[in-house]
């Protein structure tokens, strides 16, 4: 069965293109996974489809109306409008059947590829896309089933967030990736940074590879990826070697790069022979 990705926009023609190649596009033909975007404004209220309106309160800015957005979602899964929202719990019906209900908001919890790991086992993705100020809170409150954020930046709407959150989550569904008898090691999958990587030529404008690399020596190769994996790591994101699977002789390298001291501005250029 595939992964079904529903997109609830006010801008879906941000997403012509975004699903049309690569690993998405490779995933979406051989039925792994199922994206359909939704215009939000096809639910919109009366005549001029409105989905937004002033805050309650005052201020500036436009709040996403909760009709249209409760609407559609009924519509894409299939589901009876309900009368009072205090007399069922959606959300939890939603979970109950793999189903998540996502609102993209800055305000979520921050995407990472664990979060990732866990919304790939779901059986269908409803990705609400925010713009505006904000959505009316009875929608975080009564619809929504994870609120998701892709970083500490402001965008202009959750668009962008769900192309991010598309990519990510498929391509952890197997066989999405093509080569199934290379596990793909991706950074944070591993837990750090990856090692550097060289293809031909040997030389490029006087610029050599490094030599463990031509030697033909396995073992070493594997071992200088490591430590270059941790050096990486160590000099660019060292909150990451905390949760990291270390063995001793990782651990002995980092003591060493330790002792070496972090390189300062400007030093971060590899030598060159
Ligand atoms: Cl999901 N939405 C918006 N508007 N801004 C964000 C975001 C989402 N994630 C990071 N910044």
């Amino acid at each position: 069965m595939p992964l079904e990705f529903d997109i609830l926009t006010l801008f879906p023609e941000m997403f012509e293109g975004a699903f049309r190649a690569g690993i998405i596009r490779r995933a979406v033909e051989a039925g792994l996974v199922q994206v359909r975007v939704h215009a939000l404004r096809a639910y919109g209220v009366g005549r001029h489809q409105v989905t937004d309106d002033a805050p309650y309160g005052g201020g500036g800015g436009m709040v996403m109306k909760p009709e249209p957005i409760f609407a559609a979602v009924e519509d894409i899964l299939g589901l009876e409008p309900v009368e009072d929202l205090r007399a069922v719990d959606l959300p939890s019906r939603f979970r109950a059947e793999g189903v998540s209900v996502v609102l993209l908001s800055p305000q979520g919890k921050v995407l990472t590829q664990a979060l990732a790991r866990d919304l790939a086992r779901r059986r269908r993705l409803v990705l609400i896309c925010g713009r505006y100020e904000g959505v009316d809170e009875r929608v975080r409150q009564f619809l929504v089933t994870d609120e998701v954020s892709i970083g500490d930046y402001v965008l202009s709407g959750g668009e962008f967030a769900a192309m991010v959150l598309v990519d990510v989550v498929t391509r952890l569904i197997p066989g999405a990736l093509g080569d199934p008898g290379a596990t793909f090691e991706d950074s944070f999958a591993e837990g750090l940074l990856e090692y550097p990587h060289y293809t031909r030529p040997a030389v490029f404008r006087g610029v050599g590879v490094p030599e463990v690399l031509l030697s033909g020596n396995h073992a070493a190769i594997v071992r200088w990826r490591r430590q270059e994996s941790l050096r990486r790591t160590w000099q660019r994101r060292p909150d990451l070697l905390r949760q990291a699977r270390l063995s001793a002789e990782d651990r002995a390298f980092l003591d060493s790069l330790q002792a070496e001291g972090k390189p300062g501005e400007g030093e971060g250029r590899p030598e060159v022979e």
